[in-house]
């Protein structure tokens, strides 16, 4: 599809910690930069980011890649996408029809492109629109929010929209997989999803439209307040976080999100200057959603609607956030129905309200405390019952201990009894799976040691090339490994000397030895910029021990097997050979030992 030329165009316009930036807050560490994992739970960052070489790596996961593999992978998007994503950022144009079908969901994302601007022109131009410009006028929605959320009108007409769209040359199955137009029941036409609604382009994290929420604008209809876009190729509303495109920046520049219901709470917020906020659309968090916010936070700050506070859906995935790690925080409206109603009435108030937010059990602990009363036996109960519930989904045991004391203080209760009631009872709240899964990373040691001692041999070439002329290749285990430390020898012998970026240039062809000398740069970069020479000597010699034991050690588990084999079936001649090598290699490893 892409030409190499194409792809390394784009990668030469595009600053790669700029791009991951985006996603992980990186931290400068000698030439590289550094940050937490996206790819897996960590709490100190082995994720480093070369400009230089314009790549990433984890220690942590192993795993790596330039920043195509990157946005393909923590975006979950398919190969093409990530190209026509970075191509436009790096306003590079690609050449679509090489031989073919330009990919489907392109075409559906570029129709609901077409669609919020048809919706967006009705609002701002056509007579019947007056009244949803009255009505925003009235909901105090200013003509930059008109602008920044790209708001529009779905005119009354069955097909209005759908005619526009036909005559750009987009199919009726293409309108309907696009969620804008509905199968008519009798005969073969569709007709427009949305009639007569003010329209709420629903984006995705890189600001493409993928749907839209429609809000009805008769008070007295018997419909929906809102239609939404129905599941389908390119919309999918658990992966998606109202306004989540528009606030990732102000996230990451506030270090939490503020969560709210609605669309409208979003723009009540927004034009009240709290803009690192975004909405879960009336239904209970994802995972999906949590993994998506936790890119850029890891702390969310949730504004209940005033009559749903305690048992909205909301709650739900707030339960969630918590057992992914998330600290999660309420904020309390101080008045209104709900934030938008509050924002508007009073920015400062809002505002202060955001800040104000308290951790959730604190949260828990004032409003069971306000409702119960803690003098009394049955005050007590109720509120223990209720506040160890909170407690136990708390994550931190740490945590958990400080709130059981506090508890203890609160209602008067001897604190180990309250602590053996939240024993029995904590056991009883099974947690859910978390966000990354619990499946730990694997460490393969050996292979660590392989890679160290070559990183080692990169930095400190002329101090180790003495140790390690008697290290036959094989013994390094991974076989990629085996081969670039091969490479690397023939180049050593035959220059006499080493150049890393020399070196380079003898591998370029080869994509994954180039990959794996990349990924032990960074080594070299990271952990060894400052370990001098000669200690590093020393431990290029313990580790070529080390190896060598285990290439040993290995090698005799080998033999022993066939040599048992061997006598279960007899033949006396191999018995002997296996036996011959099985004593040299003891020998070699004795010698090794002492
Ligand atoms: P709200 O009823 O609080 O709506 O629902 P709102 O956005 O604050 O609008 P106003 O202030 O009443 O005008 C919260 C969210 O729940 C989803 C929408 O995403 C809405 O923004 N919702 C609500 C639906 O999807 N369908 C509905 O029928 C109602
Ligand atoms: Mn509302």
């Amino acid at each position: 599809m892409a030409s190499p030329e194409v792809i390394q165009q784009i990668k030469s316009r595009l600053d790669v910690v700029e791009v991951i930036g985006e996603y992980v807050r990186l931290k400068q560490a000698g030439q590289n930069w550094k940050g937490l994992c996206p790819f897996h739970q960590e709490k100190t960052p082995s994720f480093v980011v070369s400009k230089e070489r314009q790549m990433w790596y984890c220690f942590g996961c192993n795993s790596g890649g330039d920043i195509f593999e990157f946005i393909e992978r923590l975006e979950g998007l398919e190969f093409p996408e990530v190209l026509e994503m970075l191509a436009r950022r790096a306003q590079v144009t690609l050449d679509k029809t090489p031989g073919g079908e330009p990919n489907q969901r392109l075409r559906l994302l570029n129709l609901l492109e077409q669609a919020q601007k048809f919706y967006n022109e009705q609002l701002a131009g056509s007579a019947p629109a007056q009244a949803v410009r009255d009505y925003l006028v009235q909901r105090q929605i200013t003509a930059d929010s008109l602008k920044t959320f790209g708001l529009g009108y779905a005119p009354a007409e069955w097909d209005k929209l759908s005619n526009y769209l036909r005559s750009q040359k987009f199919s009726v199955a293409e309108l309907v997989a696009a969620g804008v137009a509905v199968k008519s029941e009798r005969g073969p036409g569709v007709y427009d999803r949305f009639r007569e609604r003010l329209m709420f382009p629903i984006t995705d994290v890189q600001g493409r439209v993928v749907g839209f929420g429609g809000r009805v604008l008769d008070k007295e209809a018997k419909e929906a307040k809102y239609i939404n876009s129905p599941q389908g190729p390119v919309y999918n509303k658990s992966l998606i976080v109202y306004n989540l495109d528009r606030a990732k920046a102000y996230i990451k520049e506030a270090g939490f999100a503020v969560l709210v219901e609605g669309y409208m709470d979003v723009i009540g917020s927004w034009q009240a200057g709290v803009r690192n906020v975004a909405a879960t659309s009336g239904t209970a968090l994802t995972l999906e959603q949590i993994k998506l916010i936790k890119r850029y936070t890891s702390e969310v700050r949730v504004a209940f609607d005033a009559d749903l506070a305690g048992k909205s859906a909301a709650e739900r995935g707030i339960d969630l956030a918590l057992t992914a790690e998330m600290e999660v925080k309420v904020i309390a409206l101080p008045f209104g129905k709900d934030p938008d109603e509050c924002a508007k009435q009073d920015q400062v108030a809002w505002q202060t309200a955001v800040t104000q937010a308290l951790p959730i059990v604190d949260h828990a602990f004032m409003t069971v405390l306000k409702q119960v009363d803690a003098s009394t036996r049955e005050g007590k109960k109720t509120a223990a019952a209720s506040l160890l519930r909170a407690i136990a989904k708390l994550p931190d045991p740490v945590e958990q201990d400080y709130y059981l004391k506090k508890l203890a203080q609160e209602i008067g209760v001897d604190e180990l009894a309250l602590r053996q009631r939240f024993g029995a009872q904590a056991s009883s709240f099974k947690k859910e799976s978390i966000v990354t899964p619990a499946v730990p990373v694997v460490v393969d040691r050996q292979r660590l040691i392989a890679e160290r001692l070559l990183a080692l041999l990169l930095r400190y070439t002329d101090g180790l090339s003495g140790i390690m002329t008697d290290l036959p290749a094989e013994m390094l285990g991974a076989p990629e490994l085996s081969e670039l430390y091969r490479r690397w020898l023939i180049y050593y012998n035959k220059v006499q000397d080493f150049e890393i970026d020399e070196f380079r240039q003898e591998l370029q062809v080869e994509a994954e030895m180039l990959r794996l000398l990349d990924v032990l740069s960074l080594r070299v970069e990271g952990d060894l910029a400052d370990l001098p020479e000669d200690e590093a000597v020393k431990e290029g010699q313990v580790l070529l021990q080390q190896i060598k034991q285990n290439y040993f050690s290995q090698e005799l588990k080998q033999l022993s097997a066939a040599i048992r084999e061997a006598e279960k079936q007899g033949s006396a001649a191999e018995l002997q050979s296996l036996l011959a090598r099985f004593n040299e290699i003891s020998q070699q490893l004795s010698s090794l030992q002492s």
